[in-house]
């Protein structure tokens, strides 16, 4: 069985379906922190099976204990975490708190378990900003804000543990900007106030909820000034788990892959094929670029696709009418 922990949330409720679809056995922890708890009907509906469910934080020992006592685990998928950039840099105890401590105790009772390979949620935000593009594995880590050393930190400590037991393993996926959702529309990103990332902003600029996007800076060294992700299909990114989880039965110690598409796409041509992919109008203006962003970033996918044998198969047209039908549906 397969422990989820974050299960509820946008990208471990996309990869809670896809291990379904392969007949893997689920138990997903969250506290529903950043989710609803409808999500977990809504999976069973679309996984045509029963996925357990416990309600529970991460840092609550006793019951995390309880679940690895109940359960036949024998691999988790660890995307439980705060991943707001902004509130990280005003809350800074409360990001380590949860994001490190919370992996902490996930250790702890996967060692008192016996349970040794694990699936991490990390991020492209781990690679120093000076490296030139597109991203490799090897590349220099740094970060500019708590979020994104608190990632840089659980890697250490996960490489660290795999160095003083060698029969863990544990893979690292550094995902680039995951978009889209399950081509049900029922399951996707719905971040809660006024959103904070590209593509959750233009949806609901679409659906009339805002009145225009503001596109954070139009003088980058870009194409058209506007700047450049990295933007991969959540579904695509689910698989690529899967493949990460074929890989721990297989081998030992700590190893980082990127997850991206390998392809750079500007906020302007993001705004293009928006409207060309639903037919709806996307009303922006230039304004100052917001501070932190780089100009460009995106993915070297070829460790993923020789070691893992993974390669994305969604382009932008579809990750936009997919997270179209998931905001169009919202009620
Ligand atoms: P999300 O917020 O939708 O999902 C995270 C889930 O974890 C939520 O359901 C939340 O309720 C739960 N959670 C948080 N803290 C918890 C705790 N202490 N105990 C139990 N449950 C807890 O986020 P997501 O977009 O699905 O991201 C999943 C992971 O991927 C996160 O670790 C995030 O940092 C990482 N990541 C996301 C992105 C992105 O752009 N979405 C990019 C890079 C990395
Ligand atoms: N952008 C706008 N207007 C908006 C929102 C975003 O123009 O309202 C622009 C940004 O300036 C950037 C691009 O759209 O050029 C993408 O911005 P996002 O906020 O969607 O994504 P980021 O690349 O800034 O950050 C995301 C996650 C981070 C993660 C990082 C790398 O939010 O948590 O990808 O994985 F660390």
């Amino acid at each position: 069985m397969i422990l989820v922990t974050g299960g509820a949330g946008f990208i471990g409720s996309h990869t809670c379906v896809e291990l379904a679809e392969k007949n893997h056995d689920t138990v997903i922890i969250d506290n529903f922190s950043n989710s609803e708890p409808g999500v977990i009907d809504t999976l069973n509906q679309i996984a045509k099976r029963q996925i357990q469910f416990v309600e529970a934080d991460l840092r609550d020992k006793e019951k995390l204990d309880e679940v690895f006592s109940t359960y036949d685990i024998d691999s988790v998928i660890h995307f439980a975490g705060l991943k707001a950039v902004g509130e990280s840099v005003s809350q800074p105890l409360e990001y380590y708190q949860n994001n490190v401590t919370g992996t902490l105790c996930l250790c702890e009772a996967m060692q008192n378990h016996g349970v040794k390979k694990m699936i991490f949620s990390s991020s492209a935000t781990v690679y120093d900003s000076g490296n030139d593009m597109p991203l490799k594995e090897t590349d220099i880590l740094s970060c500019t804000n708590p979020y994104g050393w608190s990632k840089f930190m659980i890697e250490q400590i996960l490489k660290d543990l795999c160095t003083a037991d060698s029969e863990w393993s544990v893979v690292l996926l550094r995902y680039f900007n995951p978009i889209g959702a399950h081509k049900s529309g029922k399951i996707g990103e719905n971040p809660s106030g006024i959103p904070n990332n590209l593509m959750p902003y233009i949806t609901r600029v679409a659906s009339g909820k805002l009145e225009k996007l503001h596109v954070f800076g139009s003088d980058y060294p870009t194409l058209d000034g506007t700047g450049i992700r990295d933007y991969i299909h959540v579904v695509d990114l689910a698989l690529g788990h899967i493949k990460a989880l074929e890989y721990t039965k297989h081998h030992k110690g700590a190893v980082a892959f990127n997850l991206g598409t390998g392809k750079g796409c500007s906020v302007l041509e993001m705004v293009a094929a928006f409207e060309k992919a639903t037919g709806t109008k996307i009303p922006y203006v230039l304004d100052d670029r917001r501070p932190g962003d780089l100009a460009v970033c995106y993915a070297d996918t070829t460790k993923a696709k020789q070691i893992l044998g993974w390669q994305t198969q969604f382009g932008i047209e579809k990750m936009c009418k997919d997270s179209w039908r998931f905001e169009s549906q919202r009620k």
